[in-house]
């Protein structure tokens, strides 16, 4: 198996994010950003000149018939992330799709069945999870160096401004804290202590009927628990503060990007920093470069279960809130 072949990768929805994957996608070794697409022409051929890219569709549909991609990077608004996925494995193209996966259970379900049936990659851009600072923390947790896990915080709010029709406060596109970044301190809690017994959140509801703030109660067996809170409306330090048996890890702040991590012990404090030299989402793509050249059609980090869990606590999450998208 030759894991240096060349891997040639679409983008499908040329917003934000897009940008800072497309940057970081030129650094990765054997990987051509080959095509965009967008759903006007103009936006498509200006998002690919920036990166050398000639492949610039005004369609998705175009995108996923260009039989040259291996996989497709899908940075649309969460509403769509279901159709926009389907479309794709239907045209036998690997799928790396933003987060939140979708926008409940059923429609991750269907797409976890659609990239089985098809025998095509599909894999959650969770992209911390690939971090090396994240790694070294859920690393040194399994080591058992400083004993079980007690409790974890862990926050992600940032004030953004007030525009009813764009992503982050429009509904109709699936706006809100929770989906946008509250799933960062959610996913925090599923990958360092596992899916809670118990679960109780709250949330506060702006002009536009989405959560502009949410805080979520976490029990588990033995008095473990976890504390998360998120917001579109306020900046939080957000950073994660594990308490173990026989330490403290704190992930600083912005614990979900790349960052650093400081170990508090009764005699000393010791800062740990990580070299990075992209956005970070580089990490991600070579994993799933190596997945597609392995013939995988599942992540060996970022499995469909663990997907399976995070929407599945979202969905309560949401219901316990009284959030509903349809
Ligand atoms: N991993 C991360 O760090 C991270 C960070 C930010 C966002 N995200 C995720 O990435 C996704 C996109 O976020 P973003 O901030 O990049 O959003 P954005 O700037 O609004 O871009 C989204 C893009 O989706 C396309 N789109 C398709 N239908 C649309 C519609 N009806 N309205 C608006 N846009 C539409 C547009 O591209 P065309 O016009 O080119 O078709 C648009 O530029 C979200 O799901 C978000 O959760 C992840």
């Amino acid at each position: 198996m030759n894991l240096n072949k060349n891997v040639n990768w679409g983008i499908l929805g040329c917003g934000k994010i897009a940008h800072k994957f497309a940057e970081d996608l030129l650094t990765v070794p054997n990987a051509t950003l080959y095509a965009v697409a967008s759903r006007t022409e103009k936006k498509a051929q200006d998002f690919g000149n920036s990166y050398g890219v000639t492949n610039n569709y005004g369609s998705y549909n175009q995108l996923t018939k260009d039989p040259n991609i291996d996989v497709i990077y899908i940075a649309t608004p969460h509403v769509f992330h279901y159709e926009n996925t389907l479309l794709c494995l239907n045209h036998k193209k690997a799928v790396l799709c933003e987060k939140p996966f979708a926008m409940n259970q059923e429609q991750v379900e269907e797409m976890i069945q659609t990239a089985i049936k098809n025998n095509v990659f599909l894999m959650e851009a969770l992209w911390t999870y690939f971090l090396p600072h994240y790694k070294y923390v859920l690393d040194l947790i399994a080591s058992k160096k400083f004993g079980a896990v007690k409790s974890l915080q862990a926050d992600f709010g940032f004030a953004a401004t007030f525009s009813p029709n764009e992503r982050l406060f429009n509904k109709a596109l699936g706006g809100g804290s929770l989906l946008d970044v509250g799933i960062y301190p959610l996913f925090a809690a599923l990958s360092i202590i596992g899916y809670p017994e118990h679960i109780t959140a709250k949330a506060s509801f702006g002009k536009t009927q989405v959560d502009e703030t949410c805080t979520v109660d976490l029990l588990y067996k033995n008095e473990v628990n976890a504390s998360l809170h998120c917001a579109i409306t306020k900046k939080t330090k957000t950073e994660a503060i594990i308490e173990l048996e026989n330490g403290t890890i704190h992930i600083n702040s912005r614990f979900h990007e790349p960052s650093s991590i400081t170990i508090i012990t009764e005699n000393e404090s010791k800062l740990i920093e990580f070299e990075v030299k992209t956005n970070g989402y580089s990490y991600e793509a070579i994993h799933v470069q190596e997945m597609i050249l392995k013939n995988r059609t599942e992540s060996t980090i970022m499995t469909f279960e663990k997907s399976r869990q995070l929407i599945k606590l979202l969905d309560t999450v949401r219901a316990k809130i009284g959030l509903s998208y349809t």
